[in-house]
């Protein structure tokens, strides 16, 4: 998964190009690259490393142009390289630059092709192979347009790309199947990208393309076709939450986005409870009939939206006795299905593009035992808001840091209002539901609360930071949260850390602990602490060094080999949220003080668009 921008101006490009690369950085940043056209034709800067770099590049070299492409890249066929950087030239003396984010699947049998046609090649890239199949159709008849129609019939795979021409210098195409791609207006010009986000500072408007079409912009102009026809696709203002990106007085978006857990959880639940109730219709106005008819919820999700999941399925057969499976979205996709029929399928994303995710969403619409898809999601224009048939929009505003913090908790608290409106059709009182709803209410000031253990917490990660592994423990609706807290910690500070059900430590891992293995456990004070204690004592009793954040009605206390954390967090139900912070707390401050990249640690990219 890559980052694509283009823009066609009455201006120079460049700085509107580079600012959309470094809001597209979430979805890749092991190189990036830039091509513009102007009065010399058509020019060229790729580097390997981040946006920062080819910013400096570009201002040392002067490149300038009205028109111009640009890309921030995700490895995938190819190492992150120079060479292998976007832009790609193809066609004759580099007639064409092309940016593209997905994959063409079959880039061998096309490289093949393009060989025996005396093509020789340039970089490991897929998306090379995509410039050359453009170029190739280039001819005195056909222009670029034709040659974008004909190329894309013969690419299989998914894309999003933009291409310029030399010999065609007012205009981009572009095209779409399976990755995002949007069209910008502003008071300039018209700009092409993966995500609104990028455009925000330069257009006032921006409308999504569908899967099929292709556009080609101008200065004036944008014109899109879907096959052979034009069509008009809505064009939407731009929000406040599609601008606001910076990091205010935080060190890092992770830090900043931490913090902004109340207020986005406070967001999460706007205008969905009141008087003790969740509103009815939050997932839409058909939603009734849907959950009424629900039988058995099936969840697909990857990452840290699948320990959202594990928490919901807790919940869902807790407080809504509705059967509930949850499977990784990668391995849902390719298994043969049993499922009764009745199924309320849930995808569960941040970014709404994830590619296993989203191909789970496309089985499970096809499949007639799902009677209806579901999808918490936080980018209102996501593929997988709309190819869902409800939506609950987590609305916890841009996530920029790689890791998922603010995402987390806000899918929590979505799951949970879909867990109140099913539950209340099976087995919730109305007495549970304003309990429950009470404790969502709560959540942000106690989410608050939480926050002030930071200065304690990070004292506490100066022991941890020289680890080189740990073991995260909880159980129950709080395993998954250990899960998340060893994901954290792994992808970002790069310790190795993996989670277990306290329960099965002596099954195997017991095996690991010595005074060189910290075990972090999760104690709140509900029907497993006993169990909880106990699975503590095995630890101890082997030497290793517990942290335990524990809820202050627990009964821990600190000693030689424990130091305890203690919360406030009362209400059972919704404490996985709570207990979610102090660990994304001691995984920030392991990696700052490792010096990490913490916002956009090595090999990941914040959308995974691609298997
Ligand atoms: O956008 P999604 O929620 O679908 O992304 C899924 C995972 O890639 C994501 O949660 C990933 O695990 C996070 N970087 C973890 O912090």
């Amino acid at each position: 998964m890559c980052g694509i921008v283009g823009a066609a101006a009455r201006q120079d490009v460049t700085s509107a190009l580079l600012e959309g690369l470094k809001r597209l950085e979430y979805r890749g940043y092991d190189s990036a690259g830039i091509a513009v056209l102007n009065d010399h034709g058509l020019q060229r800067l790729r580097c390997n490393g981040k946006v920062a770099e080819l910013v400096q590049e570009t201002e040392s070299t002067g490149l300038s142009g009205q028109v111009g492409i640009a890309h921030t890249r995700w490895a995938t066929h190819g190492a992150p390289s120079d060479r292998n950087a976007h832009p790609h030239v193809a066609g004759m003396d580099g007639r064409i630059a092309v940016v593209h984010n997905g994959i063409i699947e079959n880039h061998a049998a096309l490289r093949k092709q393009q060989q025996d046609r005396g093509i020789a090649h340039d970089s490991d890239t897929d998306s090379e192979i995509l410039a050359c199949q453009i170029a190739g159709h280039l001819s005195a008849q056909n222009g670029l347009l034709d040659a974008v129609r004909a190329a894309v019939d013969e690419v299989e795979g998914s894309f999003a790309f933009g291409v310029i021409d030399r010999e065609d210098p007012e205009r981009i195409i572009g095209a779409r199947r399976g990755s995002p791609l949007v069209v910008g207006h502003g008071d300039s010009g018209y700009y092409l990208a993966s995500d609104p986000l990028a455009l925000a500072e330069v257009s006032s408007q921006y409308c999504l393309l569908q899967n099929g079409d292709i556009v080609m912009i101008s200065e004036g102009e944008a014109v899109v076709w879907n096959g052979s026809e034009t069509v008009v696709r809505e064009w939407r203002e731009f929000q406040g939450t599609e601008v606001q990106s910076g990091l205010g007085d935080y060190e890092h978006h992770m830090q900043k986005e931490i913090f902004e857990q109340p207020d986005a959880v406070a967001q999460t639940l706007e205008g969905r409870i009141e008087t003790g109730r969740v509103d009815d219709g939050i997932l839409g106005p058909d939603a009734g009939t849907v959950l009424d008819a629900t039988r058995a919820v099936q969840i697909a999700a990857c990452g840290t939206s699948y320990h959202a999941a594990l928490v919901a399925r807790h919940w869902l057969e807790r407080h809504a006795g509705i059967h509930c499976q949850v499977e990784i979205a990668s391995e849902f996709r390719y298994r043969q299905h049993a499922q009764d029929p009745g199924t309320l399928f849930i995808a569960i994303s941040q970014s709404g593009e994830t590619a296993d995710t989203l191909a789970a969403l496309e089985m499970a619409n096809q499949d007639p035992n799902y009677h209806a898809t579901l999808a918490i999601c936080n980018v209102a224009h996501s593929s997988m808001v709309q190819e869902s048939d409800l939506t609950l929009l987590t609305h916890a505003g841009p996530e920029i840091g790689v890791a998922s913090t603010k995402a987390f908790v806000t899918q929590l608290t979505a799951l949970m209002l879909v867990v109140i409106l099913l539950g209340r059709r099976r087995t919730l009182a109305p007495e549970a539901e304003s309990d429950l709803v009470a404790q969502l209410a709560n959540l942000p000031t106690r989410i608050g609360r939480v926050l002030e253990l930071d200065a304690g917490i990070a004292a506490l990660s100066k022991q941890f930071a020289n680890r080189h592994h740990a073991l995260f423990l909880g159980r129950g609706s709080h395993y998954p949260i250990a899960m998340e807290g060893a994901l954290k910690l792994k992808e970002i500070s790069y310790i190795h850390a993996e989670a277990y059900a306290a329960g099965e430590l002596k099954h195997g891992p017991l095996a690991l602990v010595d005074e060189d293995m910290p075990v972090v456990a999760v104690a709140p004070n509900n029907r497993l602490l006993e169990k909880l204690k106990s699975n503590l004592e095995e630890v101890r009793a082997r030497g290793g060094r517990l942290y335990v954040f524990a809820d202050r009605r627990s009964g821990f206390q600190s000693d030689d080999l424990m130091t305890v954390f203690e919360l406030d967090a009362p209400e059972n139900a919704v404490a996985p949220i709570l207990f979610t912070v102090p660990l994304q707390l001691l995984a920030y401050h392991c990696a700052k003080i490792k010096e990490t990249d913490i916002d956009q640690p090595r090999n990941l990219a914040k959308s995974v668009t691609v298997e």
